[in-house]
């Protein structure tokens, strides 16, 4: 891929080292979340589907379920290979997966019905290109679905969550919030259609060790998330059980169609 930004030499450095643990991680592959994102679209039986950085592919697997067709499109090798796998073992025939940047996808305008991108926006540096290019890549009246972390619309407290997040995973680039989120569509003509967001409560620990953050970073991480339990400052409600830390990550769905 011709002049990857260092940013994108991150994230391909990221999900190359997370790549099986993050196959198997199980907020990620919860059938519940993937389900919530395909009712979103009201995907049909005859359509085209662009999953949006697909990783190991769950959401696209979800996706052929229920679609003619779905194209998995990916930076990083390592998730693409595990797809693959997938693929072969399960003898999957109406899903295809591709390498390419989401900021410039490597598909003609108007090729696909529905287009959707799950945990990926706050991976990259420009989320406004990458949903400029959904739009462009999706047919008018077509179907665009985001599902992604959201952050408190308080932006210092956005920024307290973002940096915490960034020190266990370095290709995490910044969370939106919601009504950023919803910018963001607007911008690109897409009529919401869809709205929901439900939390996730991840144990500090499992959620440090699934992206294997090294130390001084992780003990940063957990100091920060430590302080917000005692004192308020992001929105994600740390808490102690059992002498374990834990806190709550809200994920968004938006969708809506692109209009004419
Ligand atoms: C957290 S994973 C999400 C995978 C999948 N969408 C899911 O929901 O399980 C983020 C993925 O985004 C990919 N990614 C990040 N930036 C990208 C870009 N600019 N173009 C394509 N993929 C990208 C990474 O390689 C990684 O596989």
């Amino acid at each position: 891929m011709p002049n990857p930004s260092e940013h994108k030499r991150t994230v391909r450095r990221a999900f190359t080292k997370q790549a099986a643990a993050y196959a198997e991680n199980a907020s990620v592959t919860d059938p519940e979340w993937i389900a919530r994102l395909v009712e979103a679209t009201g995907v049909d039986s005859s359509d085209r589907v662009l999953e949006v950085a697909t990783g190991p592919g769950h959401v696209a697997f979800s996706f052929g379920d229920h679609c003619a067709e779905v194209v998995g499109l990916d930076l990083t090798k390592a998730p693409l290979e595990i797809a693959q796998e997938k693929k072969r073992d399960s003898e999957t025939e109406n899903v295809a997966f591709i390498r390419g940047d989401a900021e410039a996808i490597p598909c003609p305008a108007n090729s696909f019905d529905v287009v959707v991108c799950r945990l990926a926006l706050h991976h990259v540096e420009h989320p406004d290109y990458v949903v400029q290019e959904m739009a462009r890549v999706c047919r008018p009246n077509g179907t665009l679905a985001v599902g992604d972390l959201v952050v408190s619309e308080h932006s210092d407290r956005a920024e307290y969550h973002n940096t915490f997040e960034r020190l266990r995973d370095p290709s995490h680039v910044r969370a939106l919030s919601i009504s950023e989120l919803i910018h963001v569509f607007t911008e690109q003509r897409i009529e919401i259609d869809h709205l929901r967001t439900d939390s996730v409560v991840q144990n500090v620990e499992s959620w440090l060790s699934n992206a294997q953050t090294p130390e001084p970073r992780a003990t940063e991480a957990r100091e920060m998330i430590r302080k917000d339990a005692e004192e308020d400052l992001s929105g994600t409600q740390p808490f102690w059980h059992d002498d374990e830390l834990y806190f709550r990550q809200l994920n968004g769905i938006v969708a809506g169609h692109l209009l004419e």
